[in-house]
């Protein structure tokens, strides 16, 4: 039996592993060819009878290039050993494809200790996993995962790549999940929130770039709730807290994290575009109080135009993991310590057929010879038009699922040399946090 070398490189670092090998419990990931792997539906699912499923779990499986298919896919609540355990059994026809199961994720209560605070590192598996093969023998399997330290579990391969140079699993509006304002704490709606899982939550299952879009009303008696997450025009959470999260994070792991404050849509500029001097200095001293410890400043840790950055080695030595990155110029000048603007591959469109052609040219032609910035974020996301809000045509998980799949499956094959960031909505319909783990250590191997 050949165990993926994915399990096995997720497994040689914890201690166990490195002195007497995988035992069969500790795989989470197997496979002779191909790959299966599971994902959450991010659109509700119209049942008989007015029953709607939210979050059904599904079931992935690409095996072009193999020699066989397997027969047949089921969804299984422990490791897959047997058809006779598994909860539903779907016949497979095509060498890759999906389908949606009829069990909802449920709580995604997260495992290993990570629900409050830290747990045991490496990755673990929520309870849904995947396993295919023929009759007899279920020759391939994954499971949903954590993956709260895995820069850390790898490291030993991985810390030599610059940061520009990682695959990099990020979120777009990463703030915008759940309502949390004076009048709503709505979880589900149609076009404001792009994510449903916390912040903290995002950082355990592997996130670790994200987009903040952040405004300021003076209204507040407090400074400090003066500063919202918002999408566009629409208040979703206040700032602190979840800078609190990242922190916490930061303080019980070995983690590298990119904050960018992307957007400022309201409070942050004069009328005639003039920045508001005293609400970004007043944002910065937050950031800084908040992150202060973790911050790697870019006049100290910065490579110059061009370069890919620092290596993870260099951030991790110093134990400064937090790249804060500042969307404008002006205030970048004045405070040296911000990482520059972050360009963003924004296609702008809702049509997923014209957002991965726009990506398949711009990740191509990344970096820009010239970029100040290291890093550059692959924005995966259809945006839609204001008559498609007007209308109420479609929803933000509508969206994600009609192109998390494709995501998965570029970011697998023509993506898979340049790529940096990846950023989606709704992350836990694609594999990207997998995928841009097992891309790092593979161009890691290639140093
Ligand atoms: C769920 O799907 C399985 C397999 O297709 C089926 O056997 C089962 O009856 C379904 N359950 C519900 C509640 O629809
Ligand atoms: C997304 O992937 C599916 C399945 O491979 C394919 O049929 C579809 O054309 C793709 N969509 C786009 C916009 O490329």
């Amino acid at each position: 039996m050949v165990v993926s070398w994915y399990a096995v490189v997720a497994l040689a670092a914890t201690a166990l592993g490195a002195t007497i090998g995988p035992s069969e419990h500790q795989i989470l990931e197997k496979s002779h060819c191909g790959r299966v792997w599971v994902t959450v539906h991010s659109p509700e699912v119209r049942m008989n009878a007015g029953v709607t499923l939210l979050d059904a779990v599904e079931l992935n499986w690409d095996f072009n290039g193999c020699f066989s298919l397997p027969k047949q896919i089921g969804l299984f609540d422990e490791r897959p050993q047997s058809w006779l355990s598994a909860l539903s059994v779907y016949s497979v026809s095509s060498m890759e494809g999906h389908v949606v199961t009829n069990m909802s994720l449920g709580h995604g209560t997260l495992p290993a200790g990570w629900d409050a605070g830290a747990g045991s590192k490496g990755p673990h598996c929520l309870w849904p996993w995947a396993g295919a093969g023929d009759l007899h023998e279920i020759q391939t399997y994954n499971c949903l995962k954590i993956q709260p330290t895995w820069m850390e579990d790898l490291g030993s391969k991985i810390n030599n790549l610059r940061i520009g140079e990682l695959a990099i699993a990020g979120t777009h509006n990463a703030g915008a999940w759940k309502f949390n304002t004076e009048i709503s704490s709505v979880s589900r709606d149609s076009f404001v929130l792009c994510q449903d899982r916390s912040i903290w939550g995002q950082l355990v299952h592997g996130i670790r770039y994200f987009d903040f879009r952040i405004a300021y009303y003076e209204f507040y008696q407090n400074e400090e709730d003066r500063y919202w997450l918002n999408h566009n025009l629409i208040r979703v959470r206040p700032l602190v807290p979840l800078l609190k999260e990242i922190r916490k994070f930061l303080d019980v792991t070995k983690e590298v994290v990119f904050l960018d404050a992307h957007h400022f849509p309201v409070g942050f500029y004069q009328p005639d575009g003039a920045p508001i001097w005293s609400v970004h200095a007043g944002l910065l001293e937050i950031v800084q109080r908040e992150l202060g410890p973790h911050l790697a400043p870019a006049n100290e840790f910065g490579t110059g135009v061009g370069t890919r950055g620092p290596t993870l080695q260099t951030l991790i030595n110093a134990n400064k993991r937090l790249l804060f990155s500042y969307v404008d110029n002006s205030i970048v000048l004045q405070n040296s310590w911000l990482w520059p603007i972050l360009p963003h591959l924004w296609a702008n469109t809702n049509s997923p057929t014209v957002l991965l052609q726009y990506l398949d040219g711009a990740i191509a032609a990344s970096p820009q010879p010239t970029a100040r910035s290291p890093l550059f974020s692959a924005m995966a996301q259809t945006t839609p038009t204001v008559l498609d809000i007007l209308f109420l045509r479609g929803s933000l998980r509508e969206n994600a699922d009609e192109v998390n799949r494709n995501v998965t499956a570029r970011l697998a094959s023509r993506w898979r040399t340049r790529a940096n960031i990846v950023s989606t909505d709704f992350f836990l319909g694609n594999d990207v946090v997998d995928l841009s783990i097992m891309i790092s250590v593979e161009r890691a191997s290639r140093l």
